[in-house]
């Protein structure tokens, strides 16, 4: 049977794309984000899972304002980066597993949950930045399940709708007949807002509090509302919803292995966490 070796989470902000790109992880402004990196590629090197299911928001590469569901799932045999504006070099395309993809999206519409399946899909910074950030050369050889949450288009789902759907999704690859060993990450966050009155919005007590909370106790996290979590972590910082799904996956014993948070990136407070999980 499959099984869940852990969950990554990291912000996903394009700069760091960028920085890649120009070979900056040693600048002093990088220095302090990329150091949290190593120690979780030598991580994934020695677990060496063979899927990485990539929880993330896409920002309008693939769905747009005026079609955006909730939530969707990739079931192709690959997906493609494209040009968003943000300067990133575009990336070969990533690989898929459409056979586990439609082994969770089936399980998870047997399950109450209503995805939209797509099997043509654009991967935009959400997904592309973290496969770059985790799996660095391998990026493109490591196979992937996509799953998209809406963070972007209001009315976006609640923290305990997210966590749910993160169990679910666990449940689902643990009853997969194959002996495979999957990873998953859940991108984006953590505070950041990019517009409007509140533009350059950071609450760090809120974000470590979370960030303590999602290992020791995330059924408390999913008290918020969505609304909740726009006021506390600004209005692109709900991308945390992410990190609850990540965590929701997560069904066994869980240990964080590593974190690192720092401010600001771009204009995000950068977070990042490797928990492991065990049987
Ligand atoms: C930034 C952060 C994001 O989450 C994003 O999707 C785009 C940009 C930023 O801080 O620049
Ligand atoms: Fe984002």
């Amino acid at each position: 049977m499959a099984k869940i070796v852990g969950g990554i989470t990291t912000s996903h902000i394009p700069a760091i794309g960028n920085a890649i790109a120009k070979h900056k992880e040693q600048d002093p402004y990088w220095k302090p984000f990329f150091d949290g990196f190593p120690p979780v590629r030598e991580w994934l090197n020695e677990v060496k899972p063979d899927v990485a299911v990539m929880i993330y928001n896409d920002h309008g590469l693939n769905f747009f304002l005026d079609k955006m569901p909730t939530f969707a799932i990739g079931a192709a045999e690959q997906f493609s980066n494209e040009d968003e504006g943000w300067g990133l070099p575009t990336l070969p395309p990533f690989k898929g597993d459409p056979k586990l993809s439609w082994h969770i999206i089936e399980s998870l519409v047997e399950n109450e949950f209503d995805i939209t399946s797509c099997q043509e899909m654009k991967v935009d910074h959400a997904f592309v930045v973290p496969m770059q950030l985790l799996f660095a050369e391998k990026a493109g050889q490591t196979k992937t399940v996509p799953v998209c949450i809406n963070t972007v288009q209001h009315p976006i789902p609640s923290p305990k709708r997210c966590y749910k759907l993160g169990q679910a999704i666990g449940r689902a690859v643990e009853s997969y007949p194959e002996d495979i060993k999957v990873v998953v990450i859940g991108t984006g966050g953590l505070s950041h807002q990019l517009d409007g009155q509140r533009a350059g919005f950071i609450n760090k007590k809120f974000d470590l509090m979370c960030m303590e909370k999602l290992v020791s106790d995330p059924e408390s996290l999913t008290q918020m509302s969505a609304r909740d979590l726009v006021r506390e972590a600004g209005s692109q910082g709900a991308e945390f919803l992410m990190w609850l799904a990540m965590r929701g996956a997560l069904t066994g014993r869980v240990t964080e292995l590593r974190s690192n948070y720092h401010i600001p990136i771009s204009n995000t407070a950068a977070g990042m966490m490797l928990l492991a999980n065990a049987a």
